[in-house]
């Protein structure tokens, strides 16, 4: 028989953008028999809006705590985010947590423990903050006819070109304004770098097709070596550039990953997906293409997403995994090959990249860009020298 953790009292670790949004959620939902108890913070030292009482500096007070039943980890560090989920795993206690970078990093041993102690990990704000995706391809998307999902999962890189491609804002003028508004962290290195929508990548691909992959197995791009010179040449083709990160089936036995700017074209869903919104599009075999939209970061959107997990586990609501369970998963691979927009300035930067074909190819006296087929193999295999040169790598389709 299910648990049903009906009356939830709440260890809450963090009480920053989306841990203080949470809060004050919780007492809009009076129906929600959840209450937080106690409230981990790293500074003692700093102003809350709500009673000392509530807070604590030392992470055991929770664990040890037996009338806690549900941890819910809000933190912004990964590593001490592992540390404080596995602890109250292996304590018997639900958690709900919002750290795609760690979950991404430890998903295969977090679904070991939870098999072994029967206790629930639930993280749909991981991804996408407000838009419930991760539930929907574990329950909705719950067969075998998934073909693709392909989404803007950050909002704070895409408020960043959506700023450059509406406004002809720069970009360090657009990233400047990204963090006045809190939708950039104070170092924006893993939104625009792509790294934030690998994790939540890795997150969906898991509940997509039931195959764990490692981040460092994954090509991945971002948008912080984009330039006017790329900007100029996307306006004049029609394209807008996002950045986007897609799992791709190929076969019956193998699918890839990747997170790198998309040159979009009017007619691809996530066009008109801008500012700090995130956008999600699943393609399967016999209903084509279906859009997810919504608010993907902030402290209510993101609250509202963990509360919805909160109010799952009274129900005792848990990820069963099921096609990792119950299909053959598919295999990852970079043996695919993507046609691409790169941009470069030296020719010697230009001899790393083994193009299979070209199509297009351009020589100026401040840049020069080539349009082509390259493997993907080839792309991950030089990605740490890419990250260290003056170019720009777009994926234009596959
Ligand atoms: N912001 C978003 O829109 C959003 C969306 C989806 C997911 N998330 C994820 O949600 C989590 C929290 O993000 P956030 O934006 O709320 O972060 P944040 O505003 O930087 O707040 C982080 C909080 O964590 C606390 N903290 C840090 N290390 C700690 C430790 N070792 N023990 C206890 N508390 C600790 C900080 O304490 P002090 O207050 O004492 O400094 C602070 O209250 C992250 O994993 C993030 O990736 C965020």
């Amino acid at each position: 028989m299910t648990t049903i953790d009906n009356k939830q009292t709440i260890g809450l670790f963090g009480f920053g953008v989306v841990g203080e949004g949470l809060f004050h959620v919780l007492q809009k939902s009076p129906a929600t028999k959840a209450k937080i108890k106690t409230i981990c913070i790293k500074d003692p030292k700093k102003e809350r809006s709500v009673a000392k009482e509530f807070f604590c500096t030392d992470y055991k007070t929770i664990i040890d705590d037996s009338e806690i039943n549900l941890v819910v980890e809000l933190i912004s560090d990964a590593d001490e985010a592992y540390t404080i989920v596995k602890s109250a795993l292996l304590a018997g206690k639900s958690v709900v947590s919002g750290n795609k970078k760690m979950l991404a990093s430890h998903l295969e041993e977090l679904i070991g423990i939870q098999n072994e102690t029967g206790s629930a990990l639930l993280y749909d704000a991981s991804a996408c903050g407000s838009i419930p995706v991760i539930r929907n391809l574990e329950e909705y998307y719950d067969n075998d006819l998934l073909l693709s999902i392909t989404g803007i999962l950050n909002g704070s890189s895409n408020y960043i070109l959506s700023k450059i491609f509406n406004e002809n804002s720069s970009y360090e003028a657009a990233l400047r304004k990204a963090q006045e508004l809190g939708f950039a962290e104070a170092d924006p290195t893993l939104d625009v770098s792509g790294q934030d929508s690998l994790n939540k990548l890795i997150i969906l691909a898991t509940h997509g097709f039931g195959t764990i992959v490692k981040p460092s197995e994954v090509f991945v791009t971002g948008i912080d070596k984009l330039n006017s010179f790329d900007i100029r040449f996307s306006r004049e083709k029609g394209f807008k550039i996002k950045l986007i990160a897609q799992a791709t089936k190929i076969n019956e036995n193998s699918f890839n990953l990747l997170a790198i700017p998309k040159l979009v074209t009017p007619d691809d869903y996530i066009f008109n997906v801008e500012d700090e919104y995130n956008g999600v599009v699943i393609r399967g075999e016999f209903y084509e293409k279906q859009l997810m939209f919504g608010k993907g970061a902030g402290g209510f959107p993101t609250g509202s997403a963990v509360l919805s997990d909160i109010t799952a586990r009274m129900h005792g609501y848990r990820y069963e995994y099921k096609k990792r369970k119950y299909f053959q998963n598919p295999v990852f691979t970079n043996d695919v090959s993507l046609k691409i927009y790169l941009r470069y300035k030296d020719l010697i930067d230009f001899g790393h990249f083994d193009f299979e074909s070209i199509d297009e190819k351009y020589s100026g006296r401040d840049y020069s860009y080539v349009t082509g087929n390259i493997s993907l193999k080839n792309l991950h295999k030089i990605q740490k020298i890419i990250s260290k040169l003056d170019v720009f790598v777009a994926f234009l389709e596959i």
